[in-house]
């Protein structure tokens, strides 16, 4: 079983680099926003400049533009291409034209010497606004052109042959055709749902409340959800769910798409006839590797799995392994079900035995079984 760091742990990166042939400056301006949160190195020239932003990942440069080696313009131009990167450049007081230059060329803005620290602060901060807008709109155009347009155009499709046009009659296969129609109809709600709560992730906006939510009523929901995926796919599912009223505090909404992604996984990557289980299981503080009386939530399914290698990234956002050709998706599921399991307490752990068992197990800290009767609400 493999547990991995926390995607919290290792998020938001936002890294800066400082080229400028005047060490005072450039140490300066690096001390001053390191303090105001940022991972800030410094290069002391174009050239060293060029060399780090090759080896490293920055999303903003503060260069300055008249230097010895290699100037603020060249740095710029060697980057051309880069996307989700930003300029911001430092001029003396008299070169005012060749600032403006540079935001003809692609600099984002610029900060005559001397600068006051607010100034540059404010200008960093819209800098990276920028960079997230831009990022925001690009992955917007990507799951829109890419993953939205087929099941809608299946939607659209479907529900023209409900109805035999000429006659007015109830297609013999309409039902057939509506359970298609819901199907679809859910994938497309599954992915707004998950790009919209990586966006609050990114932008640190991820409110969890503290709502009493019955994780068996939730996987009641999820049941009829993918019941028609299940029988289309000839897919046995086995359920074994605790007899204790499982209560866990949290975000209902956030719980339900985080446990769906994961049966979305278990029925999308099961082979035809495979066979899915789903288990909940309370466990007591001394069972749980959260030391803490637990819910325990196992989704295993049979098919070709994940190679152990893959197993660290598929976490990350927009990851998909090698071998999913054909099969639709963009990599998101995993990365929203890991943060919001860690964002209620919990932990998420993997397992899997390539072309055998593949099985995920969430843990979540539960509530006392005596307060689940009056919290739950009615159903
Ligand atoms: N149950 C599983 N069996 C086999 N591979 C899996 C399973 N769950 C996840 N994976 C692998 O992990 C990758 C990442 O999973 P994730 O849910 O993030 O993406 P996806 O399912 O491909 O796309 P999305 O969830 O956005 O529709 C998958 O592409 C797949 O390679
Ligand atoms: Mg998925």
């Amino acid at each position: 079983m493999q547990s991995f760091p926390s995607i919290a742990e290792k998020h938001p990166e936002r890294r800066i680099l400082v080229i400028d042939d005047e060490s005072q400056l450039a140490h300066t301006v690096k001390s001053l926003l390191t303090t105001s949160g940022y991972d800030v190195q410094v290069a002391f020239g174009g050239r060293e400049g060029l060399r780090k932003l090759d080896e490293e990942d920055f999303q903003l440069v503060i260069t300055d533009l008249r230097m010895n080696d290699v100037d603020g313009f060249e740095v710029m131009r060697s980057l051309h291409e880069r996307p989700y990167i930003e300029f911001i450049v430092i001029t003396g007081h008299a070169s005012t034209e060749s600032a403006i230059e540079a935001i003809h060329y692609k600099a984002f803005d610029f900060l005559t010497k001397p600068f006051d620290f607010e100034i540059l602060r404010a200008t960093v901060a819209r800098a990276f606004a920028k960079i997230e807008t831009d990022k925001f709109r690009d992955d917007m155009i990507s799951m829109i052109t890419h993953d939205i347009k087929i099941p809608l155009s299946s939607i659209i499709g479907y529900s023209s042959i409900v109805f035999d046009k000429k006659t007015g009659q109830l297609n013999p296969r309409a039902q057939e055709f509506v359970n298609t129609i819901s199907s679809n109809g859910a994938k497309i709600l599954a992915l707004i749902d998950n790009f919209l709560t990586s966006c609050k992730i990114e932008a640190g906006k991820l409110v969890i409340g503290s709502n009493p939510v019955n994780i068996h009523y939730l996987i009641d929901d999820l049941m009829s959800v993918f019941q028609f995926e299940i029988e289309r796919n000839q897919l046995s599912l086995k359920t074994d769910l605790c007899e204790e009223v499982p209560l866990v505090l949290g975000e209902e909404n956030l719980l339900f798409r985080a446990v769906s992604n994961l049966l979305s996984n278990a029925v999308k990557f099961s082979p035809r006839g495979g066979k899915i289980t789903l288990q909940t299981q309370v466990l007591e503080s001394d069972e749980s590797p959260l030391e803490q009386r637990s819910l325990l939530i196992k989704v295993s399914n049979t098919g070709a799995g994940i190679p152990e290698e893959d197993l660290p990234k598929i976490f990350e956002k927009f990851r998909r392994g090698h071998s999913e050709h054909g099969i639709e998706g963009s990599g998101i599921g995993s990365y929203v079900l890991k943060y919001v399991v860690e964002a209620h307490g919990g932990m998420v752990q993997v397992h899997s035995v390539p072309n055998a068992l593949t099985s995920f197990s969430i843990f979540l800290p539960v509530q006392p079984s005596d307060s689940a009767l009056e919290a739950s609400p009615e159903r």
